[in-house]
């Protein structure tokens, strides 16, 4: 039988990192997207656990956290033989581009970063070299496996830029030795915000009531919609900027259930805010169920985690090592 020629796919990386389990938002911006790529692209997922201790953990902690969102990655349908899951840390190449690439970029732009103002003021105790120069190892993640795409969310736009001048300003000095990639940002997707602060995105490293976690339990998930913030007026309608929490409410109620916002605020109009409340923690409820039922499956078969994390580090060390031994060659280093 004759076979459609192959084409190349396109590779895409992205990164999360294990700093607290991830939040509603994290899944439906980011993580149920990935399995949506799985077949059209060429997709590799690490667990930035490398970056996370630009602010201080605690190692048992961190342990945990780390396996928690490999088996999270498994739990919501990623397939390891089609993606390379792996750990960021089991792969040496990227901290050694990282300290290449300090090289090649200059204080005044790391100066700009706008996360390291937000960040270094809010761990004002431990304001560390990593912390500033932590987009330059985003920078090596991404350009060690040549990716075409990387789908971020808005928050890591100036971090995707500053990777793309440093690649182009690699390439200026050497040649052809990056691919410079290009931010994938899903046509679909709520931006999901904060349930205290509904103008501010959801994340988890906010107070526990701000967010939902992909592992809390039916009650958690109840009490936190019920305390979440809205409005005095009791109206139900989609205006972010003068009803920003029931607005929000109702995205992440679309977001779950596919129904349109039009159609959805129809449905409601006349109703109280506790049957927009009580349909959202239902939807939300009946999403992340199944999700943590194989969470748990996951998690206890140790046997399986570590199977797909060794393999997932040999596939990657594979890809970084060649982009890794082209950079030194052409940088002059000596071959081994
Ligand atoms: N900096 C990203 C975040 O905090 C995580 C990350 C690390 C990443 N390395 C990456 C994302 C490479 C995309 C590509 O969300």
């Amino acid at each position: 039988m004759e076979q459609a020629p192959k084409e190349k796919k396109q590779r895409i990386l992205s990164g999360i990192q294990p700093s607290g389990t991830p939040s509603l938002g994290n899944y439906i911006g980011a993580m149920r997207n990935w399995k949506l790529l799985e077949d059209q692209y060429d997709c590799l997922y690490m667990i930035a656990d490398l970056h996370a201790i630009t602010v201080r953990q605690e190692p048992a902690k961190l342990r945990a956290q780390s396996i928690q969102l490999l088996a999270l990655l498994l739990a919501i349908g990623l397939d390891p033989e089609k993606n390379v899951l792996f750990f960021q840390s089991h792969v040496p190449q990227h901290a050694q581009i990282g300290w290449l690439l300090n090289c090649y970029t200059y204080m005044g732009e790391m100066s700009r970063m706008t996360q390291f103002k937000d960040k270094s003021a809010k761990h004002a105790d431990n304001i560390n070299c990593g912390l500033f120069t932590y987009p330059i190892l985003m920078a090596g993640d991404i350009l060690l496996y040549q990716a075409n795409l990387v789908p971020v969310g808005h928050d890591q736009t100036q971090h995707l830029e500053i990777c793309r001048d440093i690649a182009t300003r690699v390439n200026g000095v050497y040649g052809n030795v990056f691919t410079v990639p290009e931010g994938y940002y899903p046509k679909v997707g709520a931006r999901v915000m904060s349930l205290q602060e509904p103008t501010r995105k959801m994340s988890k490293s906010d107070p526990d009531d701000c967010f939902i976690s992909i592992l809390d339990t039916p009650d958690a998930i109840r009490r936190k919609y019920r305390r979440a913030v809205t409005d005095s007026d009791a109206e139900i309608r989609f205006d972010p900027a003068a009803k920003p929490g029931v607005s929000n409410l109702l995205s992440i109620l679309c977001a779950l259930t596919g129904e349109p916002m039009d159609a959805l605020v129809e449905r409601l109009s006349g109703k109280g805010y506790g049957e927009l409340k009580s349909a959202v923690t239902e939807a939300t409820v009946e999403t992340l169920s199944p999700i943590q039922a194989r969470f748990n499956q996951v998690m206890g078969d140790k046997a399986y985690l570590e199977s797909v994390y060794r393999t997932g580090a040999q596939r990657a060390g594979i890809l970084a090592e060649r982009t890794l031994a082209k950079l030194m060659k052409k940088i002059g280093f000596i071959a081994k």
